[in-house]
């Protein structure tokens, strides 16, 4: 391991795009229709059916952030009220629900699963309370029964972030099926990939027909239905809305990766289970064993170092698989060491201090199906040594 200048660097979260996704981008070009059209139409439905749901009950969007943010909008929750979120999430959570017009308040996580602990969110319940937006971190599902049940009593809309958790189901019922929203990213680095973009799901038609309206502007019809060969449509502006729809383009590479989510994940599966191997005798942390009758997706493969444990800090954890030419990522330092949520909310870290450890400690190492076999032995390789003081 000591010169390992001419290895390739081994990007984090690089995604496996194959033939049919370049074709189908290559037929979009040629169609000339780039916008929302019918390819945006295709992958709404073959979403729907990935997720059992029907056509109505999904709205694509640009990205999961989006989804967030016409979900709240759509729920019409009166401004100020406060929505309950955890800790360790990107930031997308939380800014979604400032620009929603609403407060957000942190419950911290369980620190063995890393997800929403039910019992911080109950604590965290106020009168100004009326939503509740659990994160599915890692791909590993919330534990939705308690969640629900709580929403239930206190009258809370319920907003999933699945950006995680496209696979994810807890008793064969899937993630982003147990609120009244589930918001699902199709960003570069996620499960299925289309660039840039996202997914809402819901029960209930007419709010996605809402979110759908308020996701292109507030207009009535979009672009394919006004200028589409049954002649020009009108439109109205119902509300004023944002500018977040999905274009063909993107759709075209969704629609592909969609068609292989299964085998994507069983890759993914198999490399999680190498690294459970590969790394039981170090002393790290590791992702605790899915629940029963839960799907992990999968999605980050999160490790924990800490110095007193390990003799490194995370830091130079990441430094040292740098310099081996491993990518790493870091989900997520927790959202108050943040100086604008510490300067607009006066959060500390320490508030919160599970999610502020997990995310002082965690390091994401490569999970993507495109790995191939030897870059696992590589990855695997350079922790070890990194870990055993052999760098
Ligand atoms: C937990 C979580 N929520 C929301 C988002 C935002 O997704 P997008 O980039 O599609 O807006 C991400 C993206 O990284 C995420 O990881």
């Amino acid at each position: 391991m000591s010169d390992s200048t001419e290895l390739p660097f081994l990007i984090f979260g690089s995604p496996l795009i194959e033939e049919a996704e370049i074709d189908e981008v290559v037929a979009c070009m040629r169609s000339a229709w780039l916008g929302t059209g019918p390819r945006v139409a295709r992958f709404e439905r073959e979403f729907a059916a990935y997720q059992g749901l029907r056509a109505e009950q999904v709205a694509a969007v640009n990205s999961c952030t989006a989804a967030l943010h016409v979900s709240m909008v759509a729920a019409k929750l009166e401004p100020g009220s406060e929505v309950i979120t955890t800790p360790l999430t990107f930031c997308a959570s939380v800014n979604a629900i400032i620009h929603a017009g609403l407060t957000p308040r942190l419950a911290d996580i369980d620190p063995r699963t890393q997800n929403l602990d039910p019992a911080a969110v109950a604590a965290a319940i106020t009168p100004r309370t009326r939503a509740i937006l659990p994160v599915h971190f890692a791909g590993r599902p919330c534990d939705m029964a308690a969640l629900t049940a709580l929403a239930q009593t206190h009258g809370l809309t319920v907003i999933e972030d699945c950006a995680h958790a496209i696979e994810t189901e807890i008793d064969g019922r899937k993630a982003g099926s147990f609120g009244d929203f589930g918001c699902f990213s199709f960003y570069a680095t996620k499960n299925v990939v289309t660039g840039e973009g996202g997914m809402i799901v819901g029960r209930d038609t007419a709010l996605i027909a809402r979110a759908r309206v308020l996701a292109l502007h507030g207009m009535s019809k979009d672009a394919w239905h006004r200028f589409g060969d049954k002649g020009y449509k009108h439109y109205q502006v119902v509300e004023a809305g944002f500018k977040y729809n999905m274009m063909d383009l993107q759709a075209a590479i969704g629609i592909h990766q969609l068609a292989r989510v299964k085998k994507n994940w069983q890759r993914r599966a198999q490399i999680w289970q190498q690294y459970m191997q590969a790394f039981a005798d170090l002393p790290i942390g590791l992702p605790a064993a899915p629940a029963p009758h839960t799907r992990h997706a999968y999605h980050l493969f999160t490790i924990q170092v800490e110095r007193e444990a390990c003799g490194i800090a995370r830091d130079e954890f990441l430094d040292a698989m740098n310099r081996l030419r491993i990518g790493t990522g870091v989900h997520y330092l927790s959202v108050p060491e943040h100086p604008y949520y510490q300067e607009r909310f006066g959060w500390r870290a320490e508030m919160w201090p599970h999610a502020m450890r997990a995310g002082r400690g965690t390091v994401s190492l490569p999970l993507s199906p495109k790995l191939s076999d030897g870059d696992v032995e590589r990855v695997i390789a350079a922790t070890r040594s990194v870990i055993l003081g052999r760098h």
